[in-house]
């Protein structure tokens, strides 16, 4: 029987994954964590607790304590954020995940480990158009220098120590439960938001700076067809490139258009600019594909429809 711990369940990708964890290995056996307090329906489907990842003796014990099988550490300072406070971003993401990889080694009953990379472990050199799984990788971000180094030790402790660490470079994630904060990709959350409660968007990055995104729904699915793998069946014990559409904020805005006519668009470029002229526009996962038989679902048009309509009905529940 598995037993998994969520780090950072109150997060945009923890408080989904954590639902749909709970339905597949029953609501008890999934412990959703995180340093702040999660969404009721996280708390109310089954265990949650406050649990820092950076206090490695308290990691360590509660992994022992609830013979945990499967550890899905999703806590991170985003790109933008980590720009700000480059010392301590680096800190959190990295010594994080060397908690987890220790605590992966030690604990025999701990079989899986997940651990998100991003395209943000690509930089400058990079070819941009259909990255590839193996190209340069020259990040110029505190974000991506831990993604990268976070990579390269996922497949060190995988080949030294035998931990089944799996990991997909994420690109922007689309969703509308828990708002991301603090990433280069967030105008493509924000830019909903907004279009519903402002009819106005003033986005940070220019209109044809294209993006490869994924909207949750197909994320999620990624995530778990990747851990229930046969482990034989991976070809990259490090992180997979995946994607869903590349999307620039000028296509989002049109689109959004056919459901708010009267939409407007404006551009005021900030630093998150430069970081994005570094990342791929669009990604090759023809490996993940091979590997997992995935796709994604959602394209442009689905996205836009279900962001608008499930954001009116939270901005109404809200009300009521
Ligand atoms: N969405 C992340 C960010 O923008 C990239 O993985 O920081």
């Amino acid at each position: 029987m598995e037993r998994i711990l969520i780090i950072g369940a109150a997060g945009q990708i923890g408080s989904e994954l954590t639902l749909k964890l709970r339905e597949i290995y029953g609501n008890d056996n999934v412990y959703a964590t995180d340093v702040k307090d999660a969404p009721a329906d996280i708390k109310a489907g089954g265990p949650f607790q406050l649990l820092d990842v950076m206090d490695d003796k308290h990691l360590i014990h509660f992994v022992i304590r609830h013979k945990i099988t499967q550890i899905y550490h999703l806590a991170a300072v985003l790109s933008g954020n980590a720009e700000k406070l480059p010392v301590q971003a680096w800190h959190i993401n990295m010594d994080s995940l060397m908690n987890i990889l220790e605590v992966a080694k030690l604990v025999e009953d701990v079989k899986k480990v997940f651990w998100p990379s991003s395209i943000a472990v690509f930089g400058a050199s990079t070819p941009r158009q259909m990255t590839p799984q193996v190209t340069y990788m020259e990040p110029s971000t505190v974000y991506g220098i831990s993604k990268l180094a976070g990579e390269r030790w996922c497949e060190y402790y995988n080949k030294r120590y035998g931990v089944d660490v799996r990991s997909l470079r994420y690109p922007g994630l689309i969703s509308y439960k828990t708002e991301p904060g603090g990433g280069t990709t967030d105008w493509a959350v924000e830019i909903y938001f907004e279009a519903i409660k402002k009819k106005a968007y003033t986005c940070f990055v220019s209109e044809e700076t294209l993006m490869p995104m994924m909207f949750m729904d197909d994320a999620i699915e990624a995530t778990v067809r990747l851990m229930e793998a046969e482990h034989a069946s991976l070809s990259a014990h490090s992180a997979y490139n995946v994607s869903g559409p590349s999307l620039s904020p000028a296509m989002v805005a049109a689109d959004i258009q056919r459901h708010i006519p009267d939409f407007t668009m404006e551009y005021a470029p900030d630093f998150r600019q430069q970081i994005a002229d570094t990342w791929p526009r669009s990604m090759d996962d023809g490996n993940f594909r091979k590997d997992i038989d995935w796709k994604p679902v959602f394209d442009l048009i689905t996205i836009t429809d279900v962001m608008i309509s499930e954001i009116r009905k939270k901005i109404k529940a809200s009300l009521t």
